[in-house]
């Protein structure tokens, strides 16, 4: 029987609930067992890919294509799990299936209502992913994580609270465990921590039927003890039950906190973990996984030499729109012990135009970018800000500095070069403009097996190493020498396979392609410390303890650490 973890959250939304969560996961994969975790969105979206990044941070791809949005990330990343779309549910996902049933006429021509119809339609999803094996292993997970997004008492989540209500006697007491993440604001000059809104969320919580094991409250500072004990008489739970989770220096001493007083035992008692049969090889592969993970929040700690690595992009003031290149470089920058520095520059910054309307602005951009180890453009859509991009990719390329370019980074790496190196002065990309008289960049759909009608080319795809790159290839070095690699893509237009021939001809090595050879997956250039780019998003498969290697690249390039062969 799987073990179910719901997480609600109380008080207002964006205080770490899927931290908690995923922290949660950390711990219980240390003791050995299978972990994956379900979010749901009350939204009524089907999926997070027509969704702006403006005011829904990153879209972030699974291996079967879902798009969904940064906390599937954060779950992949901290439990170490692929994951995919049936691990996101939505409101609309939920509806659009028990519509499409009454439209087969499965109901019997019954009224079809929220409750029973759609609240099973949750739990029947839950218990659809908790059956679902875990990995190649075909194992299914021992727990299942729930995070429940907004907040308890929200007119949206209402169904959900309720299908969670009914979850719990459907699995029984044993396999069904609450934590509710609230929040401890401090107000006026001495510092008060209060509690009420924590007090009225639980009653919220209580009034809608369930009942919290755990209130994980969040706080900037410790609890103190009076503070405990108000919340634990207020909301009816023993003082173990209240866990405080102050601001810690990274996301990645959540699962440390929380082990340190205590979680794993109170884990094990009230889901009778003791019950399930762990094999000798996980336990020590979770001890493994924890000592590992122990070193990392303690070297975190100990870092004093930086690397500074500008990310040139747009909405670089929205950080959100890169979380998972941002935690790319970080998981590397920490593998390498060093401190990661990010300078994000808006493209549009770095062009002459603002140097008429904003010169102080164009001249801090271009110190900025002038001053970085490294240099990264990620993924992006749209023509805003193109030049400012190429300009700062032929700065790269012509002082040496490390490069990294995803998707659309490795589209300008292309244009800069055949710009001012194939004597193509209108070198462009058809997807900023469809009529450009020298596309080096042009639209190659691939007809979508799971999007009616959808064209990007989605999901885990395979690139090939070229014969003969085994000793000439820093990227192929990276990956250890495999003559294949599976990342994830979301893209339409890709590098003209017709102009190859000339880049290469000029010194740029397309080292990786796909199955058919047409497509261009890995470009690199002859005689530069790392100047690299790729179609696909490495970002998507990075993993604390084991980061991605064309970030360890770019990292350790920016270190001054890899030299070419
Ligand atoms: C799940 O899909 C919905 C619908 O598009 C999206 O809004 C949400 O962000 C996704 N959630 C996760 C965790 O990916
Ligand atoms: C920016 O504008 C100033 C004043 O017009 C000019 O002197 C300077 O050369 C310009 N700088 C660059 C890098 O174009």
């Amino acid at each position: 029987m799987t073990k179910f973890i719901v997480v609600t959250g109380g008080v207002i939304s964006g205080i770490g609930k899927g931290v908690i969560a995923s922290s949660t996961g950390t711990l219980l994969k240390s003791l050995g067992l299978r972990v994956t975790a379900i979010k749901i969105d009350p939204y009524l979206n089907i999926d997070a890919g027509l969704m702006s990044p403006l005011d829904h941070g990153e879209v972030f791809v699974l291996n079967d294509g879902g798009e969904v949005d940064l906390d599937l990330g954060n779950y992949e990343r901290f439990l170490d799990v692929e994951l995919s779309r049936i691990n996101n549910i939505t409101t609309g996902k939920i509806y659009s299936e028990v519509i499409e049933k009454e439209r087969r006429g499965d109901y019997l021509g019954k009224t079809v209502q929220v409750v029973p119809h759609i609240t099973d339609a949750i739990q029947n999803w839950i218990e659809r992913v908790a059956a679902m094996p875990i990995d190649e292993s075909g194992e299914q997970p021992d727990v299942c994580i729930i995070e429940l997004g907004g907040t308890v008492g929200d007119i949206e989540s209402a169904p959900f609270v309720e299908a969670m209500r009914q979850f719990q006697f459907r699995v029984g007491q044993e396999n069904f465990c609450l934590i509710h993440v609230s929040l401890i604001p401090v107000v006026g000059s001495v510092g008060e921590q209060k509690t009420k809104p924590t007090q009225m969320s639980v009653r919220d919580l209580r009034g809608a039927g369930l009942t919290p094991d755990l209130i994980a409250c969040r706080s900037s500072a410790p609890l103190n003890e009076g503070v405990r004990a108000k919340i634990s008489m207020f909301c009816h739970v023993a003082p173990e039950q209240v866990l405080a989770v102050r601001d810690v220096s990274s996301v990645y001493h959540v699962p440390v906190l929380m082990r340190d007083v205590g979680m794993i035992e109170f884990f094990k008692r009230r889901l009778s973990l003791d019950q399930i049969q762990i094999p000798q090889d996980r336990q020590l592969q979770g001890q493994k996984l924890w000592n590992n993970w122990l070193e990392l929040t303690q070297s975190y700690d100990r870092l004093f030499d930086t690397v500074t690595i500008a990310i040139v992009g747009k909405y670089t003031n929205l950080h959100d729109s890169y979380i998972s290149v941002y935690k790319a470089l970080e998981h590397a920058s920490l593998a390498y012990r060093r401190k990661l520095e990010i300078r994000w520059i808006e493209a549009t910054d770095l062009e002459p135009e603002k140097n008429k309307t904003d010169p102080i602005q164009y001249h801090e951009s271009w110190q900025n970018l002038c001053g970085a180890d490294g240099i990264l453009i990620p993924g992006g859509f749209g023509s805003r800000g193109i030049e400012g991009m190429v300009l700062a990719a032929k700065w790269a390329r012509g002082h040496d500095v490390p490069y990294l370019g995803i998707c659309l980074g490795m589209h300008i790496a292309i244009i800069e070069f055949a710009r001012n190196i194939c004597d193509m002065p209108d070198a462009y990309s058809a997807e900023m403009n469809p009529k450009t008289k020298t596309p080096v960049v042009i639209y190659m759909p691939e007809i979508s097996k799971t999007h009616l009608g959808g064209t990007m080319r989605l999901g885990l795809r395979s690139t090939f190493f070229q014969p003969g790159t085994e000793t000439t290839s820093i990227v192929r070095k990276l990956h250890g020498g495999k003559e294949s690699i599976q990342e994830r893509h979301r893209h339409r237009y890709e590098i003209n396979p017709e102009m190859v021939a000339t880049f290469e001809g000029k010194g740029l090595q397309f080292v990786g392609k796909d199955e058919s050879g047409k497509r261009m997956e890995i470009v690199e250039l002859d005689n530069h410390p790392f100047f690299v780019g790729c179609q696909y998003h490495p970002e998507y498969l990075t993993r604390p303890l084991k980061p991605a290697p064309l970030f360890n690249g770019l990292i350790l390039a920016s270190l001054g650490g890899l030299k070419k062969a």
